[in-house]
């Protein structure tokens, strides 16, 4: 007799935060400077649309990165909506204490699970850019300052290649004891399909739980939204993407945009599992920022929305 397998789906969590990138991952990326006004324009847009979790953008050194030269003019303009979140990237102290002058009410360290991204990306080691964060926790603490963390290149590094999932708990399970709230476990380079994201995330729960994790998917490869729904199959609830999928980092080679925020909503509105994001109004957000960069949408969803 012919078996018939039983395959299950897991279990979708009832809800998603969502953890838009776009003004920051995403335009970091740009080599044309975007005027400061087309940037509080963008995160305004995207409050409006509903969005709980903004990165705003990265108080980072404008040697490093120009384009968030003007990083505490967008912070100090853009509209703060009550019950939504504008966290902003920091590296180091420096970092830390400019953002909070300019009013910063969450800060996001980030670490990677490879030791050449780290030099290439922040100029130090694992430990050093571990014990920068750590002064960063010190102040935030002080502060009352909420901290997120990044760990970058947990599927695969452009100079190092293969990453160990090994790699990847050591790091997250170091900045989750040094106080993160939440770690985003970020496919730099986008090369991860859905079964090595399995094997991460379950390595990784060992020892962070879950309810701490969130993913941040470049789709390089086209594999983002299939590893984010591997992810929510495993019962993570938090996901970073981009608006119109823009995104990538300067100092990592061969990375191209985010997961498009509006692919991610279309494919959760139709899971039946509730975001808060309005659509429609995303859309709007995703062709502003498309026109005014003079590009073509990376969304699915957007480009069928303007055909239909
Ligand atoms: P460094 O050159 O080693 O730093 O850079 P330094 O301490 O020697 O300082 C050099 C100069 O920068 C000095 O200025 C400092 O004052 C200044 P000078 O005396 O020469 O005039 N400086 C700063 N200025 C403003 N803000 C600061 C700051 N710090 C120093 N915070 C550093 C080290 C970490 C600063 C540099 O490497 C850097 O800024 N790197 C950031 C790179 C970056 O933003 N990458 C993209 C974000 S990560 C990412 O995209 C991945 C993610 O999306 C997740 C994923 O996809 O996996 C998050
Ligand atoms: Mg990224």
């Amino acid at each position: 007799m012919t078996q018939v397998s039983t395959f299950s789906l897991g279990t979708f969590p009832k809800q998603v935060k969502i953890v838009e990138v776009g003004a920051r991952d995403g335009l970091q990326n740009e080599k044309n400077i975007v005027s400061t006004s087309t940037k509080i324009k963008l995160i305004d847009m995207l409050s409006e649309a509903g969005l709980p979790v903004i990165e705003a953008t990265s108080f980072v050194s404008p040697k490093w990165v120009p384009q968030m030269a003007d990083c505490a003019e967008v912070l100090k303009g853009i509209q703060k909506f009550p019950g939504i979140n504008y966290p902003v990237l920091t590296p180091n102290i420096k970092g830390f204490q400019a953002a909070v002058a300019a009013g910063a009410k969450e800060v996001t360290i980030f670490a990677a699970a490879s030791e050449q991204f780290t030099k290439k990306n922040t100029n130090c080691s694992i430990d050093e850019c571990l014990q920068r964060s750590d002064d960063i926790f010190r102040a935030a603490q002080a502060a009352g300052i909420p901290v997120r963390g990044y760990v970058s290149c947990v599927l695969g590094c452009p100079y190092e290649g293969k990453i160990s999932p090994a790699k990847v708990v050591e790091v997250a399970k170091k900045i989750y004891s040094m106080g993160c709230y939440e770690i985003s476990l970020g496919d730099t380079i986008g090369v991860g399909t859905p079964g090595v994201m399995k094997d991460m995330l379950s390595a990784v729960m060992h020892e962070v739980p879950v309810s701490a994790l969130a993913v941040h998917c470049h789709d390089t490869y086209g594999q983002a939204l299939a590893n984010t729904l591997m992810a929510l199959q495993m019962g993570v609830s938090v996901v970073d993407s981009s608006v119109a999928g823009l995104g990538g980092c300067p100092y990592a080679r061969g990375a191209s945009g985010n997961l498009a925020t509006e692919d991610l909503v279309y494919m959760l509105s139709g899971l039946g599992i509730h975001t808060g994001v309005n659509l429609q109004k995303l859309l709007e957000a995703g062709t502003f920022i498309c026109q005014a960069l003079n590009r073509k949408t990376s969304s699915k969803v957007a480009q069928a929305a303007c055909k239909l």
